[in-house]
Parts: C-alpha cells; sequence; structure tokens
C-alpha cells in the first residue's frame, strides 16, 4: 500500500465525509442496528457516535491501516466495546452466521470484487439477520450514468479504488431476496457522486 493510501487519502476522507447531510444519513441507517454487529469498510471510525445501546459488541474491519490510526480516538471514546481489524470483505476472517447485523457505509463503491463481499456478507449473517447500507452508485439519469462511467477511471485513482457507475440495488438484490431501499440524490453533492441507496436488506431466518 503506498504513501497516499495509507497517509493522504485517511485524512482527506475523514474531512470529506464527516459533514452535516452524510452525518444525518449515518444517524438514520444506525439508529435501528442492535446485537452483535459487524462495520466493514469501517475507515476513520465516522460512524460510531450513532451506535445505540442496542449494539452488544462491535467487530470493524478495514484493510488501510492508516484508516485505523484516525478511528483509534473515536473506538476509545466509544461506550461499546470495539474489536477493530486489518482485514478484506471479500474474504472475512469471522465464522459463518456470526452476526445479528452487518453495516456498510460508502464503502462497496471501493471493493474491487463486490459480488464476492456481499457473498460474504451473507455468511456472516445469522439467518434473520440484516445488512444495513448506504453507498452512493450509478444514477438512473442516462446523462448522469454516462458521465459518471466516463469519470470512473480517474475517481478511482484519486479516491483509492472508487467507482461512481456501480448499480448498487442490482448487485445486492442478486444476494439478497429481500430488501428495502430507497433510492435519492443527496442534496450538498454533486450528482455524479451524489446518487445514494440507502437500505436494510435481510437474510431469511430458518
Ligand atoms: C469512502 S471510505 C468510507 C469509510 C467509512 N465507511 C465511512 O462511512 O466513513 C471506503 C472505505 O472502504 C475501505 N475498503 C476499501 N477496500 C476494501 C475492502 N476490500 N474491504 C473492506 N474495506 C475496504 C477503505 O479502506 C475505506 O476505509
Amino acid at each position: 500500500m503506498g504513501i497516499y493510501s495509507r497517509l493522504i487519502f485517511p485524512r482527506l476522507l475523514d474531512l470529506s465525509m464527516s459533514g452535516q447531510e452524510l452525518s444525518r444519513y449515518r444517524q438514520s441507517l444506525l439508529a435501528p442496528v442492535r446485537g452483535e454487529v459487524l462495520e466493514i469498510g469501517f475507515g476513520t471510525g465516522l460512524n460510531m457516535p450513532y451506535y445505540g445501546d442496542g449494539v452488544r459488541s462491535l467487530t470493524a474491519i478495514d484493510p488501510n491501516v492508516g484508516m485505523a490510526k484516525l478511528a483509534t480516538p473515536r473506538v476509545q471514546a466509544a461506550t461499546v466495546k470495539v474489536d477493530l481489524q486489518t482485514a478484506n470483505a471479500e474474504a472475512l476472517p469471522m465464522a459463518d452466521e456470526r452476526f445479528d447485523a452487518v453495516v456498510c457505509t460508502w464503502t462497496l463503491c471501493s471493493i474491487p470484487n463486490i459480488e464476492q463481499a456481499l457473498a460474504e456478507v451473507w455468511r456472516v449473517l445469522k439467518p434473520g439477520g440484516k445488512f444495513f447500507f448506504i453507498e452512493h452508485g450509478l444514477s438512473p439519469d442516462r446523462g448522469v450514468g454516462t458521465w459518471q462511467q466516463r469519470m470512473t477511471p480517474l475517481q478511482r485513482r484519486i479516491a483509492d479504488g472508487c467507482h461512481l457507475d456501480r448499480p448498487m440495488a442490482n448487485l445486492i438484490q442478486a444476494v439478497f431476496a429481500q430488501v428495502e431501499l430507497q433510492e435519492f440524490y443527496a442534496t450538498d453533492l454533486p450528482k455524479l457522486i451524489g446518487y445514494f441507496y440507502q437500505g436494510v436488506a435481510t437474510k431469511p431466518p430458518l
């Protein structure tokens, strides 16, 4: 991992993702999260203030060690017990059916093999477990979508592998049959990066 990814990008990310609008989405997504929880793509820990009393434990993974350094003060300030690990969502080092909930915020855009990561989310969820997500991705507006496809090669370079043009709903629905989903443009972001998919996918109970 190069200096840009490890030292510079985590700081840029922390600044750019700690604004009020994203914080409101974090709050609404995380309020119903309960039980034994896994967060994939933990980043700098910006979701920490929004986990409620119903969370018994939080396991958090991110492959970028530069993120963990910035996340540590937020982890230390938390009331919930956090197990922060350096790991890749495409190959989670956790047992099958271990978690009540998996959380993922603006991370599926950056995982090289997103299908494999979603299969891993499914594997580690208990029957009846829930996948809470908010992601940016491909807009259904043709003009916006075309520009998202054009700009993705540049975005991948400057934003550490982030794709603008992933059809998140299709990718998640290919793994989870039951998905409550909202799609909308964020009000404070350019449309290229601001088409959001927020929802909860459920693994069927036994
Ligand atoms: C845009 S950031 C979002 C960080 C955090 N989820 C948030 O909401 O602030 C994307 C995160 O995905 C992480 N990431 C990239 N590839 C990953 C992978 N294969 N598995 C898990 N996380 C990954 C990055 O290191 C980064 O922390």
